[in-house]
């Protein structure tokens, strides 16, 4: 008879709504295929930790429309060490898995890179709202945390109009301005600041909003990304030297929570599915990505040496359209 195959499946990193929706996947297609499916919580913690448990179909009902990770998360600082590596990998050994699933953004799948080297099989799903993974063109929680953003900007651009104020508005996305552009673009602000436009130019923002002002504009909105920061400070520069009074709001954790958008739990439960769907057709150390409209799988090493393919196009519009 052949063995029973055994998967393992973890969440690791910052939270992303859709991860659910991704392990709710993983599960059934899995259960579905008769192999055993164990959930570790904790992130990487709980792999190193041993926190470990059996999952069936049923345990992924209800979980669909939920923001965050049944399955808990963290950070991991002892998988930037070879003791942390040697110890998870250990464990993967000692539970006889057969694959690790793993759902998260750069770091996770870095640390999986390491494993991988260590003779554990990962399979990796990329979630993460910032979308900064240059192999793929989609990473699970990015639509929610724009669309949450959206609607946020939307409220603070009624009250900004009413006083006719400047809004600044800075918005997650660690080192990586997609979620800036996007909201950028979909919210309708005259200027983002992302880390990816080297020379940021605060003057061309000052002297844009004096532009806009004797335009007839009444409201201006700025976007800045959290990895260029310093968003109280250029709202304070804002007021001080154009004379309209300006207001700061920092979106932050707002954009990582919330029940998943319609295209997060889409992309969340095709790759889920692939993730098994590889793993079954025996192949090892693979990143699921989605690429000019196909859902395809890619080597972990491969994956992560991809360029950052940000395109400057879309900052051209945004400042067409700001006009
Ligand atoms: O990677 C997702 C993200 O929300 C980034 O946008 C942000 O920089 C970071 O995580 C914050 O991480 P933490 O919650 O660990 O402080």
């Amino acid at each position: 008879m052949l063995k029973q195959k055994k998967i393992g499946i973890l969440t690791s990193g910052g939270d992303a709504p859709g991860m659910n929706a991704a392990i709710r996947a993983v599960v059934r297609t899995a259960t579905t295929n008769d192999a055993k499916v164990m959930g570790i919580t904790h992130g990487y913690n709980g792999l190193i930790s041993g926190n470990i448990q059996e999952m069936n179909s049923r345990s992924v009902s209800e979980t669909i429309h939920r923001g965050g990770t049944i399955l808990r998360t963290s950070r991991c600082p002892e998988m930037l060490t070879d003791d942390g590596c040697e110890k998870a990998a250990n464990v993967y050994k000692v539970l006889g898995l057969d694959a690790l699933i793993i759902i998260g953004g750069d770091g996770s799948i870095r640390a999986g890179l390491e494993l991988s080297r260590r003779g554990v099989n990962v399979i990796c799903i990329p979630a993460t709202i910032d979308l900064d993974l240059s192999c793929t063109e989609y990473t699970i929680g990015f639509d929610t945390a724009v669309n949450t953003g959206m609607e946020a900007i939307n409220k603070i651009r009624d009250t900004s109009t009413s006083h006719e104020r400047c809004s600044v508005i800075e918005v997650m996305g660690r080192h990586a301005g997609y979620i800036a552009l996007w909201c950028g673009i979909v919210g309708g602000a005259e200027d983002i600041m992302i880390p990816e436009r080297e020379s940021c130019n605060e003057a061309s923002i000052l002297e844009q909003i004096m532009e806009n002002r004797a335009k007839g504009k009444r409201h201006n909105m700025i976007i800045v990304a959290e990895g260029v920061g310093r968003a109280a400070e250029l709202a304070k520069r804002i007021e001080s030297i154009t004379g309209i009074e300006t207001r700061v709001t920092i979106l932050g954790y707002l954009q990582r929570g919330g029940s998943p958008t319609a295209v997060d739990r889409m992309h969340a439960s095709v790759m889920g599915y692939k993730a098994i769907e590889i793993f079954l057709k025996e192949e090892q150390n693979k990143v699921i990505i989605y690429k000019n409209g196909i859902y395809d799988s890619i080597d972990i090493e491969e994956a992560l040496v991809a360029k950052d393919n940000f395109d400057m196009k879309f900052y051209e519009i945004l400042k067409t359209l700001a006009n």
